[in-house]
């Protein structure tokens, strides 16, 4: 092997995580690591991985958190994208935070469902013009021939659009995973870390301490 990995054994040691200081709501706690993330200027802390699954393949990649409240956490791309194929056959997903800075990672899984061409439209119209034709101009996940048929497309996209407010596409818009579950890892010393895991029992959320 070119770089010998087994050496690299890194120790978490800078915090735990007890019953007693975990908010019985579980998006208030994420609330609390979230701010807790951006105050320590790690690198976008609302970059998490999406699993998603069609029965036959599993799949991953980045996406952004955009909004997350006591209904979900939400997130937006394009509709004819391979994970929104996945999500359509399979709306079940899972969401990893990896805060590695903090020796933290937050895990989600649920049910995803569209959210309102209403809700889309709020966020798209706050998007910058560029991001906005770019979202018309890419058939994300459809093979290209050649970086120049996705730059000729966002041109033809701008002239198109070049009087007034861009409309949404009907292909995008955002999701939301509704949580059933929610897991906090906190790393700790010789691999003993604390994962405290709330599950949604009907309207109570149940939280459990699992085995490292
Ligand atoms: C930091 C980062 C943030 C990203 N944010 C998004 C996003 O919010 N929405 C999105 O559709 N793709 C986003 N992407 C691109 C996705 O990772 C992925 O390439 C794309 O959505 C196509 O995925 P799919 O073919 O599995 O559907 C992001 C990538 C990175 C590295």
């Amino acid at each position: 092997m070119a770089i010998d990995l087994t050496q690299n054994r890194p120790e978490f040691l800078q915090s735990g995580l007890s019953l007693d200081e975990l908010n019985v709501d579980p998006i208030k706690q994420f609330e609390l690591w979230f701010k807790q993330a951006i105050e320590a200027d790690i690198i976008e802390p609302s970059a998490m991985s999406l699993a998603t699954s069609d029965g036959l393949e599993v799949s991953l990649r980045t996406v952004l958190l955009k909004f997350f409240d006591d209904k979900g956490f939400v997130f937006f791309t394009n509709y004819a994208s391979k994970k929104s194929k996945q999500i359509e056959s399979n709306p079940q997903a899972a969401l990893l935070f990896p805060w590695l800075a903090l020796e933290r990672q937050v895990k989600i899984s649920g049910r995803v469902e569209k959210i309102s061409t209403l809700e889309s439209l709020n966020y798209f119209a706050t998007r910058p013009k560029d991001s906005q034709l770019g979202a018309w101009a890419s058939h994300q996940s459809s093979r290209l021939s050649s970086r120049q048929v996705l730059l000729t497309q966002f041109e033809a996209m701008k002239n198109k659009f070049k009087e007034g407010e861009i409309p949404l596409p009907d292909f995008w818009g955002g999701y939301r995973v509704v949580p059933h579950s929610i897991e906090f890892w906190q790393g700790r010393e010789n691999r003993l870390h604390d994962r405290f895991i709330y599950k949604r029992v009907e309207d109570v959320w149940e939280i459990s301490r699992l085995a490292p």
